[in-house]
C-alpha cells in the first residue's frame, strides 16, 4: 500500500475523513475508466501449470461463492495431490541447472517482473472488478489499494532482480573465496483470502525477483484474480514451469505443497492455527518456511493526540478491509482523560458507515469473506456481551443475504475477556482504558500475539520509548496501516517468523554459498 493510496482508502473507509482524500497512484487514464462493473468476465478456472490450462486430475471443481450474495460464480478445478505433483515437477524442471530461467540474465528477470507489473496495470479495472466479485471488498479499494499496491511491489522487485550478490572474504591461508546468493529452489505460497491479488504480489515478487520458481496456492474462497495474474505471467513471457498456480482447499492441495520433497521452501500467509501444522509438516524435509500469523494489535491513544485524528485512524485501522486484517488495531487502549471523547466520536464513526453493495461507490463496508467467518464474528460478539462488556453500536448481522455485519462497537472491554484475546476478523470494535505509562507497555504485551503496534501521541520521547518497548514487527507512531514496498512486515511472537517486502523479503527467497579456491603460492 502506498500513501496516497492509504489517504483514498482512510476515505472510502471513513466517509468523515474527506479531507484524507487522495489519488491512486494509476494515469488519469486508467482512472477515467475506473468503473465498477459487477458482472467482470470469468475467464479462467482451471490449474496452471508449465503456461498451460488444465482440469484437475480427480475431475474435481469446487465452487467460488460471491461473497454479497452466497451465490456461486464459478466452478473451479479441484487441484489436490496429483495436480500438486505435475505443477511441482513444473517447477522442479524449470528451475533445472541450464535452464532458460537459470541461465537468464538477472536484469532480464527484472524487466519480466516489470512487464507483469505494466500488464497489471494494463488490466486493472478488470482486476478490481474480478477481486471485488470474489472477496466482496468495496471497489473503491480493491481499484484504489489493492491492485495498484500490487502494481508497486512487483515493481519494487524487479529492481531488486540485479542488485543482489555476494561478497569475496579476506580467507586466512591461501585460498580466494566468494560467496553467491543463489535462488532457493521451488517455493511453495500458500496465501489467504482477505488481500487476494496483494497478497499473490507480496510473495511472487520476491521469489521472481531472485529466480526461483513457484508453485502458488490461491484460497479457495478467492481464487480469480491470482488465476488471471497467472495468464499474466504467460503474457509477460516467464518460461514455462516458472510459475503453477493450483486452486483447491489446504489439507489437500496445501498440505500436498507443505508435503513434497521437490518444494524447497514454504512461505504461507494465514491463520496462526494452520501455521503450526505447516511448520510440523515442513519439518519432515526441512523445508524453509516463513509464516505470516494472526494478530491481537494494540493502538494506544495518550491524552495529548489531536483527538479527531486518532478516532479516524483508529476507525480505520480496525475496520479497514471489513475487519479483515491480520494487523487490525482491535486492541484500542485510550488514556483516560480522552476516554470518553474517544468512546463519542467512534461510535459515531462507526454508526455513519455505509454498509452494502460494494459495487456502489459510497459503500464503505462490503460483506465478510463467508459463512464461517460470519459465524465466528457474530459468536465472539455474544461472547463480549456475555462477559460484560458494553456494546455502543451494531452486535449483529446486517440484512439477510450474503454475510454482511453491522459496524460494531464494544467499550469497557477488560484485558481477559475473549473479544480482548482472540482475534475476531471482523468489523467489531474494542476499546479499553489505561491509566499511565506504566502500566500500558505491559498489558499492550500482554498477548500470543506480536504483528503490529500503534501509538497516537505528541509527545516523541513518549513515541520512541513504546517503539522499542512493544513487542511487534511493526510499530506504527501518529498513522495506520501504512505499507510502503520498501518496509518490512512480519511478526514477533506467535504472529510468525520471517519478513516480507523491503531488502528484508529477499532473505527468504536466497540461499548463501560459500565458494572456495586454493590459490598456488607462486613464489615458493
Ligand atoms: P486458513 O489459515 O485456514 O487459510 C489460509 C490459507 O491456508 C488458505 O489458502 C487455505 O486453503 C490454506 N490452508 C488451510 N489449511 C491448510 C493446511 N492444513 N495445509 C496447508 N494449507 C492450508 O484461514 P481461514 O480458515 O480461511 O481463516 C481462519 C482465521 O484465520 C480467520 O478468522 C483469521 O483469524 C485468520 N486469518 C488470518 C489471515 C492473515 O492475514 N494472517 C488471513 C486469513 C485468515
Ligand atoms: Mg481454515
Amino acid at each position: 500500500m502506498i500513501p496516497n493510496a492509504v489517504k483514498t482508502l482512510v476515505t472510502s473507509s471513513s466517509g468523515a475523513a474527506k479531507r484524507l482524500v487522495g489519488k491512486a497512484n494509476f494515469s488519469a487514464a486508467a482512472q477515467a475508466v475506473a468503473k465498477p462493473n459487477p458482472n467482470p468476465e470469468i475467464q479462467y478456472t482451471g490449474i496452471f501449470v508449465n503456461n498451460e490450462w488444465r482440469n484437475s486430475a480427480s475431475g474435481k471443481t469446487f465452487a467460488t461463492v460471491n461473497p454479497s450474495s452466497g451465490e456461486k460464480i464459478a466452478d473451479i478445478q479441484e487441484g489436490d495431490k496429483a495436480d500438486v505433483e505435475a505443477a511441482v515437477k513444473a517447477a522442479s524442471n524449470a528451475f533445472k541447472f541450464g535452464s532458460e530461467w537459470r541461465t537468464m540474465d538477472a536484469s532480464q528477470r527484472g524487466r519480466l517482473l516489470y512487464r507483469l507489473a505494466d500488464l497489471m496495470e494494463r488490466d486493472s479495472v478488470y482486476l478490481a472488478n474480478l477481486e471485488t466479485l470474489d472477496n466482496g471488498k468495496p471497489f473503491n479499494d480493491s481499484f484504489h489499494i489493492d491492485v495498484p499496491a500490487s502494481v508497486a511491489v512487483l515493481r519494487y522487485y524487479a529492481g531488486w532482480a540485479d542488485k543482489v550478490h555476494g561478497k569475496t572474504l579476506p580467507m586466512d591461508g591461501s585460498f580466494f573465496g566468494y560467496t553467491r546468493h543463489e535462488p532457493v529452489g521451488v517455493c511453495g505460497q500458500i496465501i489467504p483470502w482477505n488481500f487476494p491479488i496483494l497478497m499473490a504480489a507480496w510473495k511472487l515478487g520476491p521469489a521472481l525477483a531472485m529466480g526461483n520458481t513457484v508453485v502458488m496456492k490461491p484460497a479457495e474462497q478467492t481464487p480469480l484474480t491470482a488465476l488471471y495474474i497467472a495468464e499474466l505471467v504467460k503474457e509477460a513471457g516467464f518460461p514455462a514451469g516458472v510459475v503453477n498456480m493450483v486452486p483447491g482447499y489446504g489439507p489437500t492441495a496445501g498440505a500436498a505443497i507443505v508435503n513434497s520433497p521437490l518444494v524447497d521452501k514454504v512461505a504461507f500467509t494465514g491463520s496462526t492455527e494452520v501455521g503450526k501444522i505447516i511448520q510440523q509438516q515442513a519439518s519432515s524435509t526441512i523445508k524453509r518456511v516463513t509464516l505470516e500469523l494472526g494478530g491481537k494489535s494494540p493502538n494506544i491513544v495518550f491524552n495529548d493526540t489531536d483527538l479527531d485524528y486518532a478516532v479516524q485512524m483508529s476507525h480505520f485501522g480496525l475496520f479497514f478491509n471489513q475487519g479483515q486484517c491480520c494487523c487490525a488495531g482491535s486492541r484500542i487502549f485510550v488514556e483516560e482523560g480522552i476516554y470518553d471523547d474517544f468512546v463519542e466520536k467512534s461510535v459515531e464513526l462507526a454508526k455513519a458507515k455505509i454498509v452494502g453493495d460494494p459495487y456502489d461507490q459510497n459503500t464503505q463496508q462490503g460483506p465478510q469473506i463467508d459463512e464461517e467467518q460470519l459465524t465466528k464474528i457474530l459468536q465472539l460478539i455474544e461472547s463480549g456481551k456475555k462477559e460484560g462488556a458494553k456494546l455502543q453500536t451494531g452486535g449483529a448481522r446486517y440484512g439477510d443475504r450474503g454475510y454482511f455485519v453491522q459496524p460494531t462497537v464494544f467499550t469497557d472491554v477488560q484485558d481477559d475477556m475473549r473479544i480482548a484475546k482472540e482475534e475476531i476478523f471482523g468489523p467489531v470494535q474494542q476499546i479499553m482504558k489505561f491509566k499511565n505509562m506504566n502500566e500500558i507497555i505491559e498489558r499492550a504485551n500482554k498477548t500470543i500475539y506480536g504483528l503490529a503496534a500503534a501509538v497516537f501521541t505528541k509527545d516523541l520521547e513518549r513515541a520512541l520509548h513504546l517503539s522499542s518497548g512493544l513487542r511487534a514487527g511493526t510499530v506504527w507512531v501518529n498513522c495506520y496501516d501504512v505499507f510502503t514496498p520498501q518496509s518490512p512486515f512480519g511478526g514477533f511472537k506467535q504472529s510468525g517468523f520471517g519478513r516480507e517486502l523491503g531488502e528484508y523479503g529477499l532473505n527468504n527467497y536466497t540461499e548463501v554459498k560459500q565458494v572456495t579456491i586454493k590459490v598456488p603460492q607462486k613464489n615458493s
